[in-house]
């Protein structure tokens, strides 16, 4: 069956590089991001692993793990890693599920036989610490992610799961959001002391509240 936004992230055991992982134990109560490879030793997705390598400290700034898979097993994990590192000047020590028996790509729904019958896709979940899939995007084995764009949606997630707005197209950290429509005028304009800039009644803004 295949997963959709606001389901409960299905746990597993799983081999990684890093030892024997399971997701709830792992994820904790971090965010999480669970992201498919097609396979090791690949062009697209050794830049994939070494940008989200290289953006370690945004992930932690954020309060987020992340967890890689790919059905290929351990001991390809493991050299592919030292060529990441070497390509990509970068340190991958976040897990690599081997997932040689593709459970996990079978569980989160990664293979689409379409595209290939053997591999997955570019799957990529974000998970918040209740465990529900707050995220689901896919891109085809040509394509690499922009993992800054993931990071923002991140921000986005984080900030309308603690106040009653929605971040615009395009938004990021630091400029104005969506007052949401359940909120009247009236009440949005003593809940953000900030001010409250309306375009049209549907359409509020209000700076971004800080924590
Ligand atoms: C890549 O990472 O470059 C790739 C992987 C599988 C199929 C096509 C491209």
């Amino acid at each position: 069956m295949s997963l959709r936004l606001g389901d409960t992230a299905p746990n597993f055991k799983a081999n990684t590089t890093v030892g024997e992982i399971d997701l709830y134990e792992y994820l904790s109560d971090s965010w999480g991001i669970l992201f498919s490879h097609p396979a090791d030793y690949t062009p697209v997705c050794t830049t994939e692993l070494g940008k989200t390598a290289l953006l370690d400290s945004e992930f932690k700034k954020r309060n987020v793990k992340v967890l890689a898979v790919s059905v290929d097993p351990l001991d390809s994990h493991h050299g592919w890693i030292s060529d990441i590192n070497e390509t990509q000047h970068c340190e991958v020590d976040f897990p690599i599920i081997a997932d040689d028996e593709k459970r996990v790509a079978d569980l989160y729904d990664m293979i689409h036989p379409n595209a290939s019958e053997t591999t997955t896709v570019r799957s990529l979940f974000v998970i918040s610490p209740d465990k529900k899939i707050k995220l689901m995007i896919t891109y085809p084995a040509s394509t690499g992610r922009n993992f800054v764009e993931v990071l923002r949606v991140v921000d986005s997630l984080q900030l309308t799961a603690k106040h009653s707005v929605s971040t615009p197209a395009d938004w990021k950290q630091g400029e104005d959001v969506i007052v949401v429509p359940a909120i009247s005028t009236e009440d949005a304009i003593k809940k953000f002391p900030k001010g409250v800039n309306i375009v049209k009644p549907y359409l509020r803004y209000t700076p971004q509240p800080q924590d």
